[in-house]
């Protein structure tokens, strides 16, 4: 039977797309979303990991409703932390290198000094979204598997349900926006992800490596949401895309209540992944730039005068 050189799950979402179009699909790579490889059917994404055999996972497909999370307690387990320990187990198994990503959530930091956190800080998240990803980590760090466990944060594409998307459509529908001012982290483009586990692979994929472990993966700046907003309404417009915002008034998280308790320090220290990999992510900026060219690539008119 012929082997998958690199299989993608959660092919339909944000990150998930995004690195479908940097490897491919077709030769090499393939794509798997919900339909075809369910994290909820355990038996039946086993017979479809034996009939594929692939050398690489890339396990882009998660629970990531933070909120619906609080509610949906045993379902974010089961998908972020049962099905991890199942998938993990096969790549041991079957000698199959597993990439995974983790979330900025598994901190729970609050430190309003926004300390950069490193891989190696206590992990005490403040939901159940962060907690189920936690889990998800530990099963595949007692598996035995060799595998690269990214933790990312404020994940934004072109596509897909995210701040970036919310932002560029409320700048052109209300005159003022408030947005919360005291949340700090790092807003990271699908792209770059996608681009930087494209360098990666060849590396990790060498005999000899052995550098298996969780990575903080973010560029070198930081900044709130609501600059994050403020810099995507006013790029937005320099490009001249239609502008209603006049104003982006600043919030607390005290001021902006959600059913999951969100940290207020995303803040990532990635002198690790610079150390190992040897390079750092792009600056986020530049970032935000190449999102909104593909943005305007792919949607020319949306955001039309
Ligand atoms: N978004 C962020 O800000 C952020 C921040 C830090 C870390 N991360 C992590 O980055 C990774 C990618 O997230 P994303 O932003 O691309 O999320 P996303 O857009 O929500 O994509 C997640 C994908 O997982 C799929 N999925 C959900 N339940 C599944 C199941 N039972 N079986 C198979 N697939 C299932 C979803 O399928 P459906 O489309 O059918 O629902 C969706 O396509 C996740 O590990 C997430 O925890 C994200």
């Amino acid at each position: 039977m012929k082997t998958t050189e690199i299989l993608i799950l959660g092919a339909h979402g944000q990150l998930g797309s995004t690195l479908i179009r940097t490897f491919g699909v077709g030769s090499a790579a393939i794509g798997l979303g919900r339909s075809q490889a369910d994290l909820q059917k355990l038996p039946e994404l086993v017979s479809t990991l034996n009939a594929l055999k692939p050398k690489v996972i890339i396990n882009a497909a998660a629970y990531t409703a933070v909120d619906k999370a609080e509610d949906e307690i045993e379902l974010s387990r089961q998908i972020n932390g049962t099905a991890m320990a199942e998938l993990a187990k096969w790549c041991r198994e079957n000698d199959t290198l597993l990439i995974h990503f983790s979330t900025d959530y598994v901190y729970g930091s609050s430190d309003k000094t926004y300390p950069a956190l490193k891989e190696s800080d206590p992990t005490l998240p403040l939901g159940q979204y962060g907690k189920s990803k936690l889990e998800g980590e530990l099963n595949i760090q007692k598996s035995g598997c060799r595998y690269l466990i990214f933790r990312l944060s404020w994940v934004y594409s072109f596509e897909g349900n995210n701040f970036f998307l919310t932002m560029l459509r409320l700048g052109q529908e209300r005159e003022s926006l408030s947005v919360v001012a005291d949340q700090m982290g790092y807003p990271t483009y699908t792209g770059t992800i996608a681009e930087a586990l494209k360098q990666i692979l060849p590396m990790a994929q060498k005999p000899g490596f052995s550098q298996w472990g969780i990575y903080n993966f973010a560029g070198p700046d930081f900044v709130s949401w609501h600059q994050f907003a403020t810099e995507i309404i006013e790029q937005a417009a320099a490009r001249g895309w239609r502008k209603k915002t006049q104003e982006v008034k600043k919030l607390t998280t005290d001021q902006w209540p959600s059913r999951a308790k969100r940290q207020l320090n995303s803040r990532f220290d990635c002198g690790l992944f610079k150390k190992t990999f040897g390079f750092q992510p792009s600056e986020h900026a530049l970032g935000l730039r190449q999102c909104m060219d593909e943005f305007q690539k792919k949607f020319p008119e949306k955001f039309r005068n």
